[in-house]
């Protein structure tokens, strides 16, 4: 073989070495490379997999959350009842979590137990005289007008004079048989269930007692007249009450009389008028004729 030849062969065989020594190179490099990209694609999948179970244990904490909250509005909500103070404990409708939420209830603005007495035949509450239809007064309790009551009347008119108002008595203390007159002949001209609303029966109109006063006009035409305005917003200051208010005749059992005032003393007068209440709801007692409710109190 010459020196041409084996250089050809040397040649080739070089050739042939280096190619295939190459061609190893490249398919090492591309195992490496394959070997990289699902390396890589393994770490994006666990990372994939590990956002998808943060997200759903952020949904599943979230729903929790408004569970929980939808569970304590509800128990907020309670009303609260009308009683001495008491705690009220409500618990979410089950659910896979129970909550608890304690609500405090203030206690109520007046009494609801007074001391009763019934002194011949009339009845007392925390020594304020009842009279309405539930409670009657024996027939001519009074003699006449009392005498505290008129004296801070009299006060009471003074100052309305001084706001250049002038109030004066319509109608003052009655008689047993005065108020059966005035009863009946009420009755008559509107039937009975009618005169119920704005007439007391004998035996149970404060006018009997002498410490109730019809001011200036007994009609409708006095509502929402300076004079009324007036007596509404002073009467407490000298002792008296708006005995049948406005949106009560459910409870006092008369219509709204805006001329009608009921000596109790400043105290309790202001406690009713600042509250916006009347005597029945003060008291917790009902105003209702005992032929017409069975019960009587
Ligand atoms: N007008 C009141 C209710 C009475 O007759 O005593
Ligand atoms: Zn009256």
């Amino acid at each position: 073989m010459g020196n041409k030849d084996r250089e050809v062969y040397d040649y080739r065989k070089d050739g042939v070495f280096d190619k295939e020594d190459r061609k190893k190179k490249r398919n090492r490099q591309k195992r490496i490379v394959l070997e990289r990209v699902l390396v890589l694609a393994a770490f994006a999948v666990i990372i994939i997999m590990v956002v998808l179970i943060m997200n759903i244990i952020d949904s599943s904490k979230e729903k929790d959350k408004s569970a929980d909250s939808g569970a304590s509005s509800q128990a907020v909500t309670t009303t609260p009842t009308e009683t001495s103070p008491t705690t009220t404990t409500t618990t979410a409708p089950a659910t896979t979590t129970t909550t608890t939420t304690t609500v405090t209830v203030p206690p109520p603005l007046y009494p609801v137990v007074p001391d009763v007495q019934i002194i011949d035949g009339a009845t007392y509450m925390d020594g304020i005289l009842i009279v309405n239809k539930t409670y009657s007064i024996p027939k001519n309790y009074a003699a006449g007008v009392d005498d505290v009551a008129y004296a801070k009347l009299q006060d009471m008119y003074k100052a309305a004079s001084e706001d250049g108002l002038t109030l004066w008595t319509a109608s003052g203390h009655r008689t047993y048989e005065y108020q059966q007159g005035l009863y009946e002949k009420y009755a008559q001209r509107d039937g009975y269930a009618e005169a119920d609303r704005y007439s007391s029966r004998p035996g149970h109109s404060e006018h009997e007692t002498g410490l109730a006063f019809d001011v200036n006009d007994p009609s409708e035409d006095f509502h929402g007249t300076p004079e009324a305005k007036w007596l509404e917003e002073h009467c407490a200051e000298f002792g008296f009450i708006i005995r049948y208010p406005e949106g009560k005749e459910d409870i006092t059992g008369f219509m709204y009389e805006s001329w009608h005032v009921r000596y109790v003393g400043e105290d309790l007068a202001k406690l009713i008028m600042e509250n916006g209440i009347c005597l029945e709801e003060y008291f917790d007692i009902t105003s209702k004729y005992p032929d017409t409710q069975a019960e009587m109190q």
